[in-house]
């Protein structure tokens, strides 16, 4: 299981040592870029990135809430983003998004928001390394889990074991320790979690209980 928190729930003032501090007991570092557009907000994009590049070696894994995702591939790619995962709701097809992502050297994925079934996603998933099922509604941290998706995360579990892909599973929305069972359960291979461990009085204890909820399960 690898744990990604989010960067959108930390405090922007201090973004070093916020990530200083949870750095040794993660695994990757989750961005939400948006635009404004595709998502109501603005979050914060590669001038940001490139910045805090400078202050960490952990695997950056930046979710593009953007219209024409593949637009913004190369500034991501340039400020040093690892895996790029764009909205299958932005990019129906999105074969050519994939390739630019590979063209630059970056792993990329597909990422399906709650309304939309993982059908959408599904021809896709040989492009990708990881699928990503949404459990709040993008575009805003803080928002409650939606238990409802659980049966998304099963599906996408089933469609890459069947298949033998190497896809990772990853949730992203509304997941802390209460839920992380479930989630791992359903399938899941990486959570992505902002409030739960940014939020937290103590963001490393957070963390080590989602990880030990996801072992009990
Ligand atoms: C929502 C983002 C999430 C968000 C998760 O648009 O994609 O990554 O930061 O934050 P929490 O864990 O607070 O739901
Ligand atoms: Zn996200």
């Amino acid at each position: 299981m690898k744990l990604a928190p989010s960067l959108l729930a930390a405090d922007f003032s201090r973004l070093q040592s916020e990530i200083a501090r949870v750095e040794p007991h993660v695994d990757w570092l989750h961005l939400d870029v948006m635009d404004g557009r595709f998502v109501p907000n603005l979050s914060f994009g590669a001038p940001v990135i490139a910045a805090i590049r400078g202050v960490t070696d952990l695997y950056f894994d930046c979710h593009i809430m953007a219209v024409e995702p593949g637009e913004r591939l190369p500034a991501l790619a340039e400020a040093g983003v690892d895996l790029v995962t764009v909205h299958v709701e932005a990019a129906p097809d999105p074969t050519d998004a994939a390739r630019r992502a590979r063209d630059l050297g970056l792993d990329f994925g597909l990422v399906a928001s709650p309304a939309t079934p993982f059908e959408a996603m599904a021809p896709y998933a040989e492009l990708c390394d990881v699928l990503v099922v949404m459990t709040v509604e993008p575009g805003r941290g803080g928002q409650p889990f939606m238990a409802e998706i659980l049966p998304k995360v099963e599906t996408a579990r089933e469609w890459v074991e069947k298949r033998g892909l190497r896809a990772d599973i990853q949730v992203d929305g509304g997941v802390n320790g209460d839920n992380a069972g479930r989630v791992a359960e359903a399938g899941a291979s990486v959570l992505v979690a902002g409030t739960a461990v940014f939020r937290a009085e103590d963001p490393v204890a957070a963390v080590e209980g989602m990880r030990r909820a996801t072992r009990i399960r």
